[in-house]
Protein backbone atom coordinates (compact mmCIF):
# COMPACT_ATOMS: atom_id res chain seq x y z
CA UNK A 1 0.00 0.00 0.00
CA UNK A 2 2.58 2.35 1.24
CA UNK A 3 4.59 1.54 -1.96
CA UNK A 4 1.65 2.84 -4.69
CA UNK A 5 1.27 6.13 -2.28
CA UNK A 6 4.65 6.16 -2.41
CA UNK A 7 4.80 5.57 -6.40
CA UNK A 8 1.84 8.04 -6.94
CA UNK A 9 3.34 10.65 -5.03
CA UNK A 10 6.40 10.40 -7.18
CA UNK A 11 4.30 10.35 -10.85
CA UNK A 12 2.19 13.00 -9.36
CA UNK A 13 5.62 15.33 -8.83
CA UNK A 14 7.26 13.75 -12.24
CA UNK A 15 3.79 15.20 -14.21
CA UNK A 16 3.96 18.42 -12.63
CA UNK A 17 7.58 19.00 -13.34
CA UNK A 18 7.12 18.06 -16.99
CA UNK A 19 4.05 20.34 -17.08
CA UNK A 20 5.92 23.27 -15.66
CA UNK A 21 9.06 22.75 -18.29
CA UNK A 22 7.21 22.29 -21.28
CA UNK A 23 4.75 25.19 -20.27
CA UNK A 24 7.70 27.46 -19.53
CA UNK A 25 7.87 29.46 -22.62
CA UNK A 26 11.33 30.92 -22.11
CA UNK A 27 13.40 28.02 -22.69
CA UNK A 28 11.29 25.50 -23.09
CA UNK A 29 10.72 21.09 -23.43
CA UNK A 30 13.32 20.18 -25.77
CA UNK A 31 16.28 22.14 -24.79
CA UNK A 32 15.77 22.45 -20.69
CA UNK A 33 16.50 18.50 -21.32
CA UNK A 34 19.53 18.80 -22.53
CA UNK A 35 21.69 22.37 -21.04
CA UNK A 36 21.06 23.77 -17.30
CA UNK A 37 19.17 26.43 -17.13
CA UNK A 38 20.29 30.33 -17.04
CA UNK A 39 18.91 31.76 -13.51
CA UNK A 40 18.30 35.69 -12.45
CA UNK A 41 19.88 36.39 -9.12
CA UNK A 42 17.11 37.83 -7.78
CA UNK A 43 14.84 34.58 -8.21
CA UNK A 44 12.17 36.82 -10.71
CA UNK A 45 11.44 35.59 -14.17
CA UNK A 46 14.13 35.64 -16.47
CA UNK A 47 11.95 37.52 -19.24
CA UNK A 48 11.45 40.40 -17.08
CA UNK A 49 15.60 40.80 -16.29
CA UNK A 50 16.57 39.62 -19.58
CA UNK A 51 15.42 40.19 -23.39
CA UNK A 52 15.60 36.67 -24.96
CA UNK A 53 15.21 36.12 -28.93
CA UNK A 54 12.40 34.63 -29.49
CA UNK A 55 12.03 31.58 -31.46
CA UNK A 56 8.89 29.31 -30.80
CA UNK A 57 9.97 26.08 -32.04
CA UNK A 58 11.14 22.83 -29.99
CA UNK A 59 14.77 23.20 -31.09
CA UNK A 60 14.90 27.45 -30.37
CA UNK A 61 17.34 29.19 -31.96
CA UNK A 62 19.36 26.52 -33.01
CA UNK A 63 18.87 26.57 -36.50
CA UNK A 64 18.22 30.38 -36.68
CA UNK A 65 21.67 30.38 -38.48
CA UNK A 66 21.10 27.49 -40.74
CA UNK A 67 22.06 28.23 -44.43
CA UNK A 68 22.94 31.89 -43.81
CA UNK A 69 25.23 33.06 -46.15
CA UNK A 70 27.50 35.01 -44.66
CA UNK A 71 26.22 38.52 -45.13
CA UNK A 72 22.91 37.24 -43.30
CA UNK A 73 24.85 35.78 -40.63
CA UNK A 74 26.61 38.87 -40.15
CA UNK A 75 22.72 40.66 -39.94
CA UNK A 76 21.27 38.19 -37.96
CA UNK A 77 23.09 39.79 -34.30
CA UNK A 78 23.00 43.13 -35.80
CA UNK A 79 19.46 42.90 -36.77
CA UNK A 80 18.83 41.57 -33.04
CA UNK A 81 21.19 44.16 -31.33
CA UNK A 82 18.77 47.12 -32.99
CA UNK A 83 15.73 45.16 -31.77
CA UNK A 84 16.86 44.41 -28.47
CA UNK A 85 18.97 47.49 -27.83
CA UNK A 86 20.17 45.66 -24.41
CA UNK A 87 22.59 41.95 -24.21
CA UNK A 88 20.36 39.28 -24.66
CA UNK A 89 19.90 35.30 -24.57
CA UNK A 90 20.17 32.82 -27.22
CA UNK A 91 18.78 28.99 -26.66
CA UNK A 92 20.13 26.46 -28.46
CA UNK A 93 19.67 22.77 -28.22
CA UNK A 94 23.13 22.10 -26.06
CA UNK A 95 23.10 25.44 -24.29
CA UNK A 96 22.57 29.14 -23.66
CA UNK A 97 24.61 31.86 -25.27
CA UNK A 98 24.48 35.47 -23.81
CA UNK A 99 24.89 38.01 -26.46
CA UNK A 100 26.96 41.13 -24.98
CA UNK A 101 26.41 44.13 -26.48
CA UNK A 102 26.47 46.48 -23.98
CA UNK A 103 29.98 47.78 -22.11
CA UNK A 104 28.29 47.56 -18.64
CA UNK A 105 27.68 43.89 -19.19
CA UNK A 106 31.13 43.47 -19.73
CA UNK A 107 32.78 44.63 -16.34
CA UNK A 108 32.04 41.08 -14.71
CA UNK A 109 33.63 38.90 -17.86
CA UNK A 110 36.47 40.90 -18.01
CA UNK A 111 37.67 41.31 -14.68
CA UNK A 112 36.77 37.12 -13.83
CA UNK A 113 39.90 35.33 -13.10
CA UNK A 114 37.94 32.08 -14.52
CA UNK A 115 36.22 33.20 -17.52
CA UNK A 116 39.54 32.87 -19.73
CA UNK A 117 38.24 29.93 -21.57
CA UNK A 118 37.55 30.42 -25.51
CA UNK A 119 34.38 29.54 -26.49
CA UNK A 120 32.94 27.47 -29.26
CA UNK A 121 34.09 28.82 -31.97
CA UNK A 122 37.63 29.14 -31.08
CA UNK A 123 37.50 24.83 -30.70
CA UNK A 124 37.45 24.68 -34.99
CA UNK A 125 40.92 26.66 -34.86
CA UNK A 126 42.50 24.12 -32.98
CA UNK A 127 44.09 21.56 -36.05
CA UNK A 128 45.69 25.08 -36.94
CA UNK A 129 46.87 26.83 -34.07
CA UNK A 130 47.52 24.27 -31.69
CA UNK A 131 47.41 25.39 -27.71
CA UNK A 132 48.90 28.61 -28.66
CA UNK A 133 48.54 31.57 -26.72
CA UNK A 134 45.34 32.47 -28.52
CA UNK A 135 43.46 29.34 -27.61
CA UNK A 136 44.96 27.69 -24.70
CA UNK A 137 43.45 28.58 -21.57
CA UNK A 138 44.19 28.30 -17.52
CA UNK A 139 47.79 27.09 -16.62
CA UNK A 140 48.90 26.66 -19.71
CA UNK A 141 48.10 30.23 -21.07
CA UNK A 142 48.86 32.02 -17.70
CA UNK A 143 52.68 30.50 -18.03
CA UNK A 144 52.78 31.21 -22.07
CA UNK A 145 51.36 34.51 -21.36
CA UNK A 146 54.52 35.38 -18.83
CA UNK A 147 56.88 33.83 -21.40
CA UNK A 148 56.05 35.62 -24.49
CA UNK A 149 55.10 39.24 -22.72
CA UNK A 150 58.49 40.61 -22.23
CA UNK A 151 58.79 40.16 -26.50
CA UNK A 152 56.39 43.12 -26.41
CA UNK A 153 57.82 45.31 -24.72
CA UNK A 154 58.32 48.98 -25.49
CA UNK A 155 62.32 48.58 -26.22
CA UNK A 156 61.91 45.73 -28.10
CA UNK A 157 59.45 47.60 -30.10
CA UNK A 158 62.53 49.62 -31.07
CA UNK A 159 64.11 47.16 -32.86
CA UNK A 160 61.08 46.63 -35.14
CA UNK A 161 61.07 50.52 -36.34
CA UNK A 162 63.08 49.77 -39.32
CA UNK A 163 60.95 46.98 -40.62
CA UNK A 164 57.96 48.66 -40.46
CA UNK A 165 59.59 52.03 -42.19
CA UNK A 166 61.52 50.39 -44.81
CA UNK A 167 58.28 48.39 -45.98
CA UNK A 168 56.13 51.50 -45.78
CA UNK A 169 58.94 53.23 -48.05
CA UNK A 170 58.55 50.20 -50.15
CA UNK A 171 54.73 50.18 -50.04
CA UNK A 172 54.80 54.00 -51.14
CA UNK A 173 57.05 53.22 -54.14
CA UNK A 174 54.51 50.70 -55.21
CA UNK A 175 51.37 53.07 -55.08
CA UNK A 176 53.27 54.77 -57.59
CA UNK A 177 51.74 52.85 -60.44
CA UNK A 178 48.43 52.86 -59.68
CA UNK A 179 48.58 57.09 -59.36
CA UNK A 180 45.35 57.86 -60.63
CA UNK A 181 43.36 54.47 -61.06
CA UNK A 182 40.78 53.00 -58.93
CA UNK A 183 42.40 50.67 -56.44
CA UNK A 184 40.99 47.81 -54.50
CA UNK A 185 42.88 48.03 -51.15
CA UNK A 186 42.33 44.40 -50.19
CA UNK A 187 45.29 43.57 -53.27
CA UNK A 188 47.50 45.44 -51.75
CA UNK A 189 47.30 46.03 -47.74
CA UNK A 190 47.64 42.82 -47.10
CA UNK A 191 50.42 41.59 -48.73
CA UNK A 192 52.66 44.65 -47.05
CA UNK A 193 51.23 43.66 -43.30
CA UNK A 194 51.85 40.07 -44.58
CA UNK A 195 55.34 41.21 -45.20
CA UNK A 196 56.19 43.17 -41.98
CA UNK A 197 54.61 40.33 -39.78
CA UNK A 198 56.69 37.98 -40.81
CA UNK A 199 59.58 39.88 -40.85
CA UNK A 200 59.54 41.21 -37.34
CA UNK A 201 57.86 37.61 -36.23
CA UNK A 202 60.26 34.84 -38.03
CA UNK A 203 62.84 37.58 -39.42
CA UNK A 204 62.56 36.91 -43.06
CA UNK A 205 61.43 38.80 -46.22
CA UNK A 206 58.84 37.22 -47.90
CA UNK A 207 59.78 38.78 -50.85
CA UNK A 208 62.17 36.11 -51.01
CA UNK A 209 60.22 33.49 -50.63
CA UNK A 210 58.65 31.73 -53.17
CA UNK A 211 55.69 30.14 -51.67
CA UNK A 212 54.49 33.51 -49.58
CA UNK A 213 51.95 34.04 -51.80
CA UNK A 214 50.54 30.50 -51.28
CA UNK A 215 50.57 31.08 -47.58
CA UNK A 216 48.68 34.02 -48.14
CA UNK A 217 45.95 32.48 -50.00
CA UNK A 218 46.04 29.18 -47.33
CA UNK A 219 45.20 31.19 -44.43
CA UNK A 220 42.29 32.80 -46.38
CA UNK A 221 40.98 29.64 -47.36
CA UNK A 222 41.07 28.17 -43.44
CA UNK A 223 39.30 31.55 -42.46
CA UNK A 224 36.70 31.04 -45.34
CA UNK A 225 36.17 27.00 -44.41
CA UNK A 226 35.98 27.82 -40.38
CA UNK A 227 33.41 30.37 -41.31
CA UNK A 228 31.10 28.14 -43.31
CA UNK A 229 31.72 25.65 -40.57
CA UNK A 230 30.60 28.04 -37.97
CA UNK A 231 26.87 28.58 -39.82
CA UNK A 232 26.00 24.73 -39.62
CA UNK A 233 24.95 24.29 -36.76
CA UNK A 234 25.46 19.97 -36.94
CA UNK A 235 29.24 20.51 -38.26
CA UNK A 236 30.56 21.85 -34.84
CA UNK A 237 30.05 17.87 -33.93
CA UNK A 238 33.97 16.74 -34.89
CA UNK A 239 32.43 13.19 -35.98
CA UNK A 240 30.02 14.95 -38.70
CA UNK A 241 32.64 17.82 -39.50
CA UNK A 242 34.98 14.95 -40.11
CA UNK A 243 32.37 12.49 -42.00
CA UNK A 244 29.98 14.87 -43.79
CA UNK A 245 32.07 18.07 -43.58
CA UNK A 246 34.99 19.44 -44.65
CA UNK A 247 37.24 18.24 -42.22
CA UNK A 248 39.95 16.28 -44.80
CA UNK A 249 40.59 20.09 -46.29
CA UNK A 250 40.54 21.82 -43.48
CA UNK A 251 43.37 20.18 -41.83
CA UNK A 252 45.19 19.81 -45.37
CA UNK A 253 44.93 23.62 -45.83
CA UNK A 254 46.85 23.49 -41.67
CA UNK A 255 49.22 21.39 -43.12
CA UNK A 256 50.43 23.87 -45.93
CA UNK A 257 50.44 26.48 -43.53
CA UNK A 258 52.43 24.79 -40.94
CA UNK A 259 54.93 23.64 -43.60
CA UNK A 260 55.27 27.09 -44.49
CA UNK A 261 56.16 28.39 -40.74
CA UNK A 262 57.83 25.12 -39.34
CA UNK A 263 60.19 25.36 -42.77
CA UNK A 264 61.46 29.09 -41.42
CA UNK A 265 61.43 28.01 -37.88
CA UNK A 266 64.03 25.28 -38.21
CA UNK A 267 66.15 27.93 -40.65
CA UNK A 268 66.12 30.08 -38.17
CA UNK A 269 67.14 27.49 -35.39
CA UNK A 270 69.81 26.70 -37.51
CA UNK A 271 70.97 30.34 -37.73
CA UNK A 272 70.23 30.76 -33.70
CA UNK A 273 73.02 28.10 -33.38
CA UNK A 274 75.51 30.19 -34.78
CA UNK A 275 75.05 28.96 -38.10
CA UNK A 276 74.25 31.57 -40.87
CA UNK A 277 75.01 29.14 -43.52
CA UNK A 278 77.94 30.68 -44.53
CA UNK A 279 76.56 33.84 -45.29
CA UNK A 280 78.36 35.79 -43.03
CA UNK A 281 74.83 38.60 -42.55
CA UNK A 282 74.08 39.88 -39.51
CA UNK A 283 70.68 38.75 -38.59
CA UNK A 284 67.81 40.98 -37.51
CA UNK A 285 65.94 40.39 -34.35
CA UNK A 286 62.83 38.83 -34.84
CA UNK A 287 60.17 37.66 -32.06
CA UNK A 288 61.28 34.10 -33.12
CA UNK A 289 64.58 34.28 -31.46
CA UNK A 290 62.68 35.26 -27.97
CA UNK A 291 60.83 31.46 -28.50
CA UNK A 292 64.21 29.80 -29.40
CA UNK A 293 66.01 31.46 -26.39
CA UNK A 294 62.96 30.24 -24.37
CA UNK A 295 63.25 27.13 -26.20
CA UNK A 296 66.91 26.68 -24.91
CA UNK A 297 66.63 26.89 -21.63
CA UNK A 298 63.61 24.09 -21.45
CA UNK A 299 60.59 26.38 -21.04
CA UNK A 300 58.84 25.38 -24.23
CA UNK A 301 59.61 22.67 -26.90
CA UNK A 302 59.14 22.47 -31.04
CA UNK A 303 55.73 22.50 -30.80
CA UNK A 304 55.11 25.42 -28.56
CA UNK A 305 57.45 27.22 -30.84
CA UNK A 306 55.29 26.31 -33.73
CA UNK A 307 52.18 27.23 -32.31
CA UNK A 308 53.01 30.21 -31.04
CA UNK A 309 54.63 31.49 -34.72
CA UNK A 310 51.44 30.06 -35.97
CA UNK A 311 49.62 32.04 -33.63
CA UNK A 312 51.48 35.45 -34.22
CA UNK A 313 51.64 35.57 -37.71
CA UNK A 314 47.68 34.63 -38.03
CA UNK A 315 46.58 37.44 -35.05
CA UNK A 316 49.16 39.90 -36.48
CA UNK A 317 48.62 39.89 -40.25
CA UNK A 318 44.92 40.30 -40.97
CA UNK A 319 43.78 42.29 -38.02
CA UNK A 320 46.58 45.15 -39.17
CA UNK A 321 45.57 45.14 -42.89
CA UNK A 322 42.04 45.33 -41.68
CA UNK A 323 42.49 48.28 -39.48
CA UNK A 324 44.96 49.98 -41.80
CA UNK A 325 42.32 49.76 -44.54
CA UNK A 326 39.16 50.88 -43.11
CA UNK A 327 41.23 54.16 -42.13
CA UNK A 328 42.47 54.52 -45.21
CA UNK A 329 39.24 54.08 -46.58
CA UNK A 330 37.59 56.65 -44.09
CA UNK A 331 40.54 59.07 -44.85
CA UNK A 332 39.15 59.23 -48.44
CA UNK A 333 35.30 59.44 -47.16
CA UNK A 334 36.67 62.42 -44.97
CA UNK A 335 38.83 65.09 -47.08
CA UNK A 336 38.90 67.80 -44.25
CA UNK A 337 40.14 65.09 -41.34
CA UNK A 338 42.73 64.03 -44.22
CA UNK A 339 43.89 67.72 -44.24
CA UNK A 340 44.05 67.30 -40.93
CA UNK A 341 46.41 64.33 -40.64
CA UNK A 342 48.52 65.28 -43.95
CA UNK A 343 49.08 68.93 -41.96
CA UNK A 344 50.36 66.57 -38.40
CA UNK A 345 52.45 64.13 -40.52
CA UNK A 346 54.02 67.05 -42.14
CA UNK A 347 55.13 69.34 -39.37
CA UNK A 348 55.85 66.04 -37.31
CA UNK A 349 57.45 63.53 -39.27
CA UNK A 350 61.05 63.33 -40.03
CA UNK A 351 63.73 60.86 -40.76
CA UNK A 352 64.71 58.43 -38.29
CA UNK A 353 61.50 58.99 -36.10
CA UNK A 354 61.80 56.61 -33.08
CA UNK A 355 58.83 54.84 -31.10
CA UNK A 356 58.13 58.04 -28.82
CA UNK A 357 58.22 60.58 -31.71
CA UNK A 358 55.51 58.77 -33.16
CA UNK A 359 53.28 58.89 -30.25
CA UNK A 360 53.40 62.61 -31.14
CA UNK A 361 51.04 61.97 -33.87
CA UNK A 362 48.25 62.72 -32.13
CA UNK A 363 45.45 63.51 -34.31
CA UNK A 364 46.47 60.05 -36.19
CA UNK A 365 46.41 58.45 -33.19
CA UNK A 366 42.87 59.69 -32.79
CA UNK A 367 41.78 58.76 -36.30
CA UNK A 368 43.05 55.24 -36.53
CA UNK A 369 41.21 54.91 -32.80
CA UNK A 370 37.78 55.95 -34.19
CA UNK A 371 38.05 53.63 -37.45
CA UNK A 372 39.11 50.54 -34.74
CA UNK A 373 35.93 51.72 -33.00
CA UNK A 374 33.55 51.76 -36.15
CA UNK A 375 34.76 48.92 -37.78
CA UNK A 376 36.79 46.95 -35.09
CA UNK A 377 39.33 44.36 -37.14
CA UNK A 378 37.73 41.47 -34.37
CA UNK A 379 34.24 42.02 -34.54
CA UNK A 380 33.45 39.60 -32.36
CA UNK A 381 35.45 37.06 -28.97
CA UNK A 382 33.74 34.64 -27.29
CA UNK A 383 34.31 32.52 -24.24
CA UNK A 384 32.71 29.58 -22.40
CA UNK A 385 31.42 29.37 -18.50
CA UNK A 386 33.43 26.59 -17.11
CA UNK A 387 31.72 26.86 -13.98
CA UNK A 388 28.25 28.45 -12.90
CA UNK A 389 29.36 32.60 -12.53
CA UNK A 390 26.97 35.52 -11.42
CA UNK A 391 26.98 38.32 -14.60
CA UNK A 392 24.86 41.60 -13.74
CA UNK A 393 21.88 39.90 -12.61
CA UNK A 394 22.35 36.47 -14.35
CA UNK A 395 23.88 33.24 -13.18
CA UNK A 396 25.14 31.64 -16.19
CA UNK A 397 25.19 27.83 -16.00
CA UNK A 398 28.00 26.08 -16.68
CA UNK A 399 29.23 25.76 -20.61
CA UNK A 400 27.20 28.76 -21.74
CA UNK A 401 28.71 31.03 -24.66
CA UNK A 402 29.34 34.62 -23.87
CA UNK A 403 29.65 36.33 -27.18
CA UNK A 404 30.70 39.58 -27.24
CA UNK A 405 29.97 41.42 -30.06
CA UNK A 406 32.48 44.67 -29.95
CA UNK A 407 30.97 45.80 -32.81
CA UNK A 408 27.96 46.56 -31.57
CA UNK A 409 29.98 47.82 -27.97
CA UNK A 410 31.33 50.50 -29.93
CA UNK A 411 27.87 51.85 -31.24
CA UNK A 412 26.07 52.29 -28.21
CA UNK A 413 24.69 55.95 -28.81
CA UNK A 414 25.08 55.99 -24.91
CA UNK A 415 29.37 56.30 -24.74
CA UNK A 416 29.26 57.24 -28.48
CA UNK A 417 26.40 60.24 -29.32
CA UNK A 418 25.65 59.99 -32.90
CA UNK A 419 27.29 56.39 -33.15
CA UNK A 420 27.64 55.90 -36.75
CA UNK A 421 29.47 59.76 -37.07
CA UNK A 422 33.24 59.41 -37.97
CA UNK A 423 34.44 61.56 -35.23
CA UNK A 424 37.98 61.18 -34.35
CA UNK A 425 38.02 64.20 -32.26
CA UNK A 426 36.24 61.58 -29.66
CA UNK A 427 39.62 60.36 -28.63
CA UNK A 428 40.71 62.85 -27.30
CA UNK A 429 41.81 63.08 -23.63
CA UNK A 430 38.81 65.26 -22.74
CA UNK A 431 36.46 63.76 -24.15
CA UNK A 432 37.49 59.93 -22.97
CA UNK A 433 38.27 60.62 -19.40
CA UNK A 434 34.67 59.27 -17.97
CA UNK A 435 34.13 56.82 -20.69
CA UNK A 436 33.13 53.25 -19.33
CA UNK A 437 36.56 51.15 -19.58
CA UNK A 438 35.14 48.60 -21.70
CA UNK A 439 32.95 51.36 -24.16
CA UNK A 440 36.28 51.14 -26.56
CA UNK A 441 37.77 47.47 -26.61
CA UNK A 442 38.81 46.70 -30.29
CA UNK A 443 41.72 45.40 -28.59
CA UNK A 444 39.63 43.12 -26.24
CA UNK A 445 40.43 44.08 -22.27
CA UNK A 446 40.97 41.99 -19.17
CA UNK A 447 43.23 39.29 -18.66
CA UNK A 448 42.99 38.13 -22.39
CA UNK A 449 43.80 41.31 -24.28
CA UNK A 450 45.70 41.93 -27.06
CA UNK A 451 49.33 41.15 -26.60
CA UNK A 452 50.09 42.73 -30.07
CA UNK A 453 48.34 46.24 -29.32
CA UNK A 454 51.33 48.61 -28.96
CA UNK A 455 52.96 46.82 -31.89
CA UNK A 456 49.80 47.28 -34.29
CA UNK A 457 48.91 51.17 -33.52
CA UNK A 458 52.92 51.61 -34.19
CA UNK A 459 53.02 49.49 -37.38
CA UNK A 460 49.18 51.22 -38.39
CA UNK A 461 50.62 54.81 -37.23
CA UNK A 462 53.76 53.97 -39.78
CA UNK A 463 52.22 52.81 -42.33
CA UNK A 464 49.23 55.28 -42.79
CA UNK A 465 51.89 58.59 -41.79
CA UNK A 466 53.67 57.28 -44.93
CA UNK A 467 50.95 56.65 -47.56
CA UNK A 468 49.08 60.59 -46.73
CA UNK A 469 52.26 62.06 -46.67
CA UNK A 470 52.73 61.05 -50.22
CA UNK A 471 49.00 60.86 -51.73
CA UNK A 472 46.17 62.16 -51.62
CA UNK A 473 43.27 59.79 -50.80
CA UNK A 474 40.07 60.01 -52.67
CA UNK A 475 36.85 58.24 -52.14
CA UNK A 476 35.61 55.96 -54.50
CA UNK A 477 33.18 53.13 -53.26
CA UNK A 478 30.88 55.03 -50.62
CA UNK A 479 30.34 54.23 -47.06
CA UNK A 480 26.51 53.50 -47.37
CA UNK A 481 26.98 50.24 -49.57
CA UNK A 482 29.45 49.03 -46.80
CA UNK A 483 28.05 45.39 -46.30
CA UNK A 484 30.45 42.87 -43.83
CA UNK A 485 30.23 39.43 -43.76
CA UNK A 486 30.65 36.96 -40.69
CA UNK A 487 34.21 36.07 -39.66
CA UNK A 488 36.97 35.93 -37.37
CA UNK A 489 38.24 39.71 -39.43
CA UNK A 490 35.56 41.81 -40.19
CA UNK A 491 35.68 41.73 -44.11
CA UNK A 492 33.17 43.42 -46.46
CA UNK A 493 31.38 41.27 -49.27
CA UNK A 494 33.10 43.08 -51.79
CA UNK A 495 36.14 45.12 -53.02
CA UNK A 496 37.12 48.22 -50.93
CA UNK A 497 38.17 50.82 -54.11
CA UNK A 498 40.33 54.44 -53.51
CA UNK A 499 42.36 56.33 -55.22
CA UNK A 500 45.56 58.15 -55.03
CA UNK A 501 46.75 61.13 -55.93
CA UNK A 502 50.63 62.21 -55.50
CA UNK A 503 51.28 65.09 -53.16
CA UNK A 504 52.94 68.19 -55.03
C1 LIG B 1 44.74 46.24 -35.26
C2 LIG B 1 45.31 45.11 -34.96
C3 LIG B 1 44.83 44.12 -33.94
C4 LIG B 1 43.60 43.98 -33.36
C5 LIG B 1 42.36 44.82 -33.61
C6 LIG B 1 43.68 42.86 -32.44
C7 LIG B 1 42.64 42.43 -31.65
C8 LIG B 1 42.73 41.39 -30.75
C9 LIG B 1 41.65 40.93 -29.93
C10 LIG B 1 40.24 41.52 -29.92
C11 LIG B 1 42.10 39.90 -29.18
C12 LIG B 1 41.31 39.08 -28.18
C13 LIG B 1 40.87 37.80 -28.84
C14 LIG B 1 39.96 36.98 -27.97
O1 LIG B 1 39.77 37.25 -26.81
O2 LIG B 1 39.47 36.01 -28.49
C15 LIG B 1 43.47 39.69 -29.53
C16 LIG B 1 44.29 38.71 -28.98
C17 LIG B 1 45.57 38.46 -29.40
N1 LIG B 1 46.30 39.19 -30.31
FE1 LIG B 1 45.66 40.83 -31.30
N2 LIG B 1 44.95 42.34 -32.48
C18 LIG B 1 45.69 43.08 -33.37
C19 LIG B 1 47.02 42.90 -33.69
C20 LIG B 1 47.82 41.93 -33.17
C21 LIG B 1 49.22 41.76 -33.49
C22 LIG B 1 50.01 42.66 -34.42
C23 LIG B 1 49.65 40.65 -32.80
C24 LIG B 1 51.01 40.02 -32.77
C25 LIG B 1 52.08 40.47 -33.32
C26 LIG B 1 48.53 40.13 -32.05
C27 LIG B 1 48.56 39.02 -31.25
C28 LIG B 1 47.52 38.60 -30.45
C29 LIG B 1 47.59 37.43 -29.59
C30 LIG B 1 48.77 36.48 -29.46
C31 LIG B 1 46.37 37.35 -28.91
C32 LIG B 1 45.96 36.33 -27.86
C33 LIG B 1 46.31 36.93 -26.50
C34 LIG B 1 45.92 36.07 -25.32
O3 LIG B 1 44.88 35.40 -25.35
O4 LIG B 1 46.66 36.10 -24.34
N3 LIG B 1 47.44 40.94 -32.29
N4 LIG B 1 43.84 40.61 -30.50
Amino acid sequence: MIFVILSTFALSLLIYWYYKITSDKETGFFYLLFCPRTRTVDGSKLSQTVKISKNESLFKNSFDLFNLDSVKLFDYIRNLANEYKESFLLHVVFGCAFQVIRAEDLEDVMKEPDLITKGVYYHFLEDFLGEGLLLSTDKKWHSRRKLLTPSFHFNILERFLDTFRNESVRFVEHLSQFVGKDLVLQDHIPKATLNMICETALGVKLSEIDESDQYRKTINKIEHLEMERAGNILMYFDPIYKWFGKKKEYVGQCDEAHKFTSGIINSRRKGFQGDDGGSGKKRRFALLDNLLNIEKEGLIDHQGVCEEVDTLTFEGFDTTSTGIMFTIFMLGQHQDIQDRVFEEVNSIAKEDMNVTDYSDLKYLECVIKESLRLYPPVPYISRKVVKRIKVGKLWLAKDTELAIHIFDIHRDPKHFPDPEKFDPDRFNPENTINRHPYAYIPFSAGLRNCIGQRFAMLELKILIAAIVKNYKILPVTIREDLKFKAGLILRTNHDLFVRFERRE
